[in-house]
């Protein structure tokens, strides 16, 4: 656990693209805690269930396992035997993630995976909580941040260069919609750990925040 990297930071900085590369490069794992939260939002939309309804949610996650596999180096997640990462970024996942991430149910059993995987692997990890409760002795933390205006202008940029049709202000309202949940609810809340390094990727490349983070691990070994 303790060469652990973990990335934390707001919906649409840059963590994952970030976390993939110098994973790569480091020849480290990456692990996506996002994709587990989304996973259980899956069971939860398909079974229906209120997420608004603690209880509910807490009884469903009784039926839910998640495992996590690499196909490639590639993460999948297993949601009861079925491979669902191709459905993880769907809307209605990511919605349904962030308003049942908030229930200790869901937490627990996800952080409890998280961490078995990093006493397992080298990791890198990337999520909301893992330099402030998952990994707390993770050998760098990194908080990567970015304004709601760039990240919804990536966003925008990305679905307008896959074809499809998108509307700015929809996007960045999203954007600081998922941040506020995620900011303010009570258990493990979306705030940089005191000892993480804060990058704001507003006005830099993906390869310059790589760059940086990278002379950051040089650093400290
Ligand atoms: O990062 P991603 O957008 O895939 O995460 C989906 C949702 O899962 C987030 O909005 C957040 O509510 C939740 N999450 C979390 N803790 C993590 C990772 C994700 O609460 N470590």
């Amino acid at each position: 656990m303790t060469n652990s990297i973990a990335i934390d930071g707001p919906a649409g900085a840059g963590k994952s693209t970030i976390a993939k590369l110098l994973a790569k490069e480091l020849s480290y794992i990456y692990v996506d805690t996002g994709a587990m939260y989304r996973a259980m939002a899956i069971y939860f939309n398909e079974n229906k269930v209120d997420p608004d309804d603690e209880a509910a949610v807490s009884k469903a996650c009784e039926n839910v396992n998640i495992d996590i596999e690499y196909k490639d180096g590639v993460q999948q997640v297993i949601l009861n035997g079925t491979n669902v990462t191709h459905l993880l970024r769907e809307e209605a996942t990511g919605k349904m993630a962030s308003k049942t991430s908030k229930y200790r149910a869901v937490r627990t059993k996800l952080v409890d995976l998280q961490r078995e995987l990093a006493r397992k692997n080298a990791v890198i990890m990337d999520g909301r909580d893992i330099g402030s409760v998952v990994l707390k002795d993770a050998f760098l933390k990194i908080f990567l941040t970015a304004s709601s205006d760039a990240r919804a202008k990536r966003r925008y940029d990305e679905l307008i260069a896959k074809g499809e049709v998108a509307d700015f202000e929809v996007i960045k309202k999203d954007i600081e919609d998922r941040d506020y949940q995620d900011s303010h609810r009570e258990i493990s809340p979306l705030k940089q750990a005191e000892d993480a390094v804060l990058v704001d990727s507003s006005n830099m490349t993906i390869e310059e925040v790589v760059a940086h983070i990278k002379n950051l691990i040089d650093q400290r070994k």
